[in-house]
This record gives structure tokens, sequence and C-alpha cells, in this order.
């Protein structure tokens, strides 16, 4: 397909799924046991309406906001999502190099295929990037990766959280993944079971023993924020607001982990609805920021989580790396001139997606009545009907 037939992200997904081999498909692909939360994290944004305004002189729209103080162009950040280079021999820099372009903030996760410094030696002068971290249960290790991250300029420590255990994903398991990288083994230290699955395969490391009376620790190695990644209710929100924390992202990892977990976006206007009637405070503010992500996929979804509170929302941006790369790598042209053409094609594509994301703001931005993002208000929405139950 050319890019040009290529209109919404949805399109990306649909042509990756077909050049994409069945392995990596799986692991990219896979949800938590019936993946009900998975669709319902679609489902929920389809429960909110816009109040648009009229008669507001639309000439001129300016969605650029900032994520933890730093610059970006559209109310949207990368979101961890591992192993990149399933996707392309490239991984992670793809990523790298297309936020560049669009001045858009790149979070790299703990279990990328390129290396942590690979990637921010990749990134532009004064590029913005952030960390995912999933906790080490070596924590002198742990230590050391957050320390590094600062001193090479990262700008905020995302802890992942709702993943004390691999959720179980069944096309993922039913992959008998063999890692092809070596490094990617290694990280996961010696007992590694490759008998189901890569998600299985790699995050052994990972320490179930984490608890709140850890954070005042991350806060005493690091001066980066730090936001949870995965909070899933208020009284959660509430206590990293009150424990001093700079944000949460209300997630719940694509519906990868807890199936029946609510999206998102409801968990979003229960947490703004509890920290007004708790604390007085009404969204968004500088010291306490909410992130969203699961389902994001138009920028009609992001401008209602704005709208409800929200400072930005997440995209994986795994479809787009993948569905560009693999025709060329089937065929074995990935010798010189063949892989220079692929590389370049991927770039294009997260190029295009973020390009569709760029028009889809800037066209609903004036449908809505909203010049800036701080024009996107919480009576711009109807979210009545946002509980599912
Ligand atoms: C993820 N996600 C994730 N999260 C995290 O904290 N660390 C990780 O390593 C990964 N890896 C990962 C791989 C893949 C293939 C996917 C799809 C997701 C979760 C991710 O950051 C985010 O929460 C979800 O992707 C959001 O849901 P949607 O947008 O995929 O529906």
């Amino acid at each position: 397909p050319s890019l040009s037939e290529i209109l919404n992200l949805h399109d990306f997904e649909a042509i990756a799924q077909k050049v994409m081999p069945e392995k990596a498909w799986a692991y990219y692909s896979s949800a938590a046991d019936d993946e009900i939360t998975t669709r319902e994290n679609h489902a929920a944004y389809h429960r909110i309406w816009f109040r648009p305004r009229i008669l507001r002189d639309m000439t001129h729209v300016d969605f650029s906001t900032r994520i933890l103080g730093n610059h970006s162009s559209m109310p949207i950040y990368i979101t961890a999502t591992a192993l990149g280079k399933l996707g392309h021999p490239d991984g992670e820099l793809n990523l790298t190099r297309a936020a560049a372009k669009h001045g858009i903030i790149q979070m790299i996760p703990t279990l990328a295929s390129c290396s942590f410094d690979e990637i921010v030696n990749e990134a532009a002068p004064h590029q913005t990037q952030l960390l995912q971290l999933y906790v080490n249960k070596d924590r002198e290790l742990t230590r050391r990766i957050v320390q590094h991250a600062e001193k090479r300029g990262i700008k905020g420590l995302f802890i992942t959280v709702d993943a004390p255990q691999l959720g179980r994903r069944e096309k993922d398991m039913r992959m008998k993944f063999e890692a092809e990288d070596p490094d990617e083994v290694a990280k996961s230290g010696d007992n590694v079971d490759r008998s189901q699955g890569a998600a299985k395969a790699i995050t052994g490391f990972i320490d179930p023993g984490l608890k709140w009376t850890d954070i005042p620790w991350f806060k005493s190695v690091t001066n980066m924020p730090i936001i949870l990644k995965g909070v899933q209710c208020w009284e959660d929100a509430l206590e990293a607001y009150d424990q001093g924390l700079a944000g949460v992202v209300l997630s719940n990892h694509g519906g990868r982990q807890l199936d029946f977990a609510r999206s998102g976006i409801e968990v979003l206007v229960e947490v703004v609805d509890k920290f007004k009637e708790k604390r007085g405070i009404t969204f968004p503010i500088e010291r306490f920021q909410l992130f969203v992500d699961g389902g994001v996929r138009r920028a009609t979804d992001v401008m209602k989580a704005v709208a409800l509170g929200a400072t930005a929302g997440a995209l994986p941006f795994t479809y787009s790396t993948r569905t560009f790369v693999y025709q060329p790598m089937h065929q074995s042209e990935l010798a010189g001139h063949s892989c220079m053409r692929s590389l370049r094609m991927v770039l294009t594509a997260f190029d295009h997606a973020l390009q569709i994301l760029h028009d889809e703001f800037e066209m609903n931005m004036r449908l809505l009545g909203a010049n800036t993002i701080n024009d996107v208000v919480r009576d711009m929405v109807d979210a009545s009907n946002i509980h599912s139950h």
C-alpha cells in the first residue's frame, strides 16, 4: 500500500496484521485473557460526546502544550513499548527520529531493543525523552539505571506499577518465543523461559515486591519528576499526589495485564471528581499531571481526555513501524541499498502517522471552537455516560 492510501491510525494496524510475521504480530497485538479491556479501551471513548462552541474566529489554532514543563507540539507522547526490533532493525531509533521531526516526546522503555544510550545518542539537541522503568529486584542496579538516565538528560521517570506479574497474553504464549537478540536475554537474567511467548521471556527480573513505602527511596535517588504508570483508581492517584509525585498515567497497559480493568479515560473522570471533592483541585495543574493511555488512536480521543483534565494522551506507535518494514525484509533485501530504502520507508511511515494526528488536531480544534489547548475545557464534552456499568 502507498502511504497516501493510509488515512488514519487504524489503517496502519490493519496493514501491519497482513504483512508482519506471525510471531511479531502476536507479541505486539496480544492482550490479556479474553481481551475485554482492550476492546473497552476503545469503546469508552465512544461514550463521550462533544459540545462544540461556534463563532470564535478559528483562523488560527495552536495545540502545543507542556508535558512536565517540556514543550510538545501536540498533547500526545510516544509511550513505552518493548522490543522495537521485532518491527524493524533500527527499533526505537525510528521513533526518536520521528519524534524529533514533529516536536513530540518519546518515552524510552526499559525493555527497548536498542540500548538506552543508543537511543539517547540518537536524540536531537534539546529533544525531550522520558524513561519507563520496570523496577529490578536488584535495587542497586535500579539506582544506577535511574541515575544514569538523569545524567543523560531524561526529563521524567515513569515507573510501571501495573505489572507485578505479567498478564496472560495467550496469542503471544502460543508462539514459542526464541529471542533473536542475545542482549534481550542478557537483560532479563539467567532464567529465560522461552516456552511461553516473547513477553514472559523478557520480564523475569521485574520485582513483584514493589510497594508504596519504596517511593521515598526513588525520590531520594533522583531529582527527575516521578510518575506512576498504570494507576487505575482515584485512591491510588491521590496517594501518589500526597506522596509528592509529579503525576500518574491512568492506564491498564493496553489491556495486556488485568482483564476487566476499566479504561484510563473512565478512570480519569473518577480521579478528577474525587480530587475536587477531597482536595479542592481542578485539573489541569502543573504540580501533578494526569496522563491517559489505552485505545488512543484519534486526535478527538486526546481532546476528550484534555477536556476532562488530562495533560496528554499516549500512543504506542508500534503499528506504524511494523507496517512498512516487513515487506522488504521478507524478500531478503536487507543488504546495502535496499536496507537503506526500508529505513527511509519506516521513518516516512512514522512521519505520516504523526502528520495524520497533527492534521486531525488542527481540524478538530477548529470544529470544537478551541484556539488553544487551554480552551479545551470540561464544558466541551458530555461524559455523563462514561461509566460502563
Ligand atoms: C506495551 N506497554 C508497555 N508498557 C510499559 O510500561 N512497559 C513496556 O515495556 C511496555 N511494552 C509494551 C509492548 C507492546 C507491544 C504494547 C502494545 C504495549 C503498554 C503501553 O505503554 C501502553 O500502556 C499501551 O500500549 C496503551 O494501550 P494501546 O494504546 O496500545 O491500546
